[in-house]
């Protein structure tokens, strides 16, 4: 969700309306998400390098992240959102952990959309810390190096708790940015990435489908070859490999 500052600096306000209607936007995004049939969407509300922002702009965020979980909850319920919150949950001031552990407690038996807050998440430190928690395992002899492949590894990411849900098909950039900034790196490695000029206090339902028909045109091999593809050999390719 980026471009909140920038949205407002080109209307000529300070950056927080910028904020103010970019949090406003998520109620609209994750709705237009449910009824689309999206199963998990996880949306980047603070990033680890977002710390290094003033104070005053982080208070913010952390105002309107406590506002709009409040507020939303019996809306979620409705809707039969499930939440999650990702990231580095202990850094954030003791009032807001509880708001959102009351809440992600509150919907924990929702079955719909596997709604995924990160939140001072970086994929770096995500990363780190795993590796952190397979090597205590294994002073602990719960594991043994021997036993580390792709899928035990992802045991150890916060996005773990989404299960089969958690590699990421889409991803979706606002504000016309075309960089990933520590957003998902291993679950990213074989999204589509769709990149949209539009400022996220901007980004409609419309934008969402725009998105996902976007996706859907692309053809996703994973490293294979294309299923309707050429014939891989021609009766001339033993010559010319031969030259
Ligand atoms: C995204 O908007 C919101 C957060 C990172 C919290 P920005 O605040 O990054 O807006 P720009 O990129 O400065 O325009
Ligand atoms: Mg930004």
């Amino acid at each position: 969700m980026d471009g909140n500052g920038r949205w407002a600096q080109k209307r000529g306000y300070p950056r927080i309306f910028g904020h103010i209607r970019g949090s406003a936007r998520v109620r609209l995004i994750v709705r237009a998400a449910s009824e689309l049939g999206v199963k998990a969407l996880t949306l980047y509300a603070f990033s680890t390098e977002n710390w290094s922002r003033p104070e005053g702009e982080r208070s913010v965020l952390w105002r309107l992240l406590k506002k709009h979980l409040l507020r939303e909850a019996d809306e979620l319920q409705r809707q039969n959102v499930r939440l999650r919150v990702i990231g580095e949950v202990e850094r954030l001031d003791p009032d807001l952990q509880k708001v959102v552990s009351a809440v992600v407690d509150k919907l924990k038996n929702n079955t719909g959309l596997q709604l995924t807050f990160a939140v001072s998440y970086g994929a770096r430190s995500e990363l780190v810390r795993a590796a952190q928690l397979f090597s205590q395992d294994c002073l602990q002899g719960i594991r043994s190096t021997s036993d580390l492949t792709e899928s035990v590894f992802e045991r150890y990411l916060w996005t773990s708790v989404l299960g089969d849900l958690a590699g990421v098909d889409l991803f979706v950039r606002t504000s016309g940015e075309r960089r990933m900034s520590n957003f998902l790196l291993w679950q990213s490695a074989y999204a589509e990435c769709v990149f949209i000029d539009t400022c996220w206090p901007d980004f409609g339902p419309h934008h969402l489908r725009g998105a996902i028909e976007e996706y859907s045109r692309r053809e996703r091999r994973f490293g294979g070859v294309s299923a309707q593809g050429p014939e891989f050999t021609s009766p001339h390719s033993e010559d010319i490999l031969l030259k």
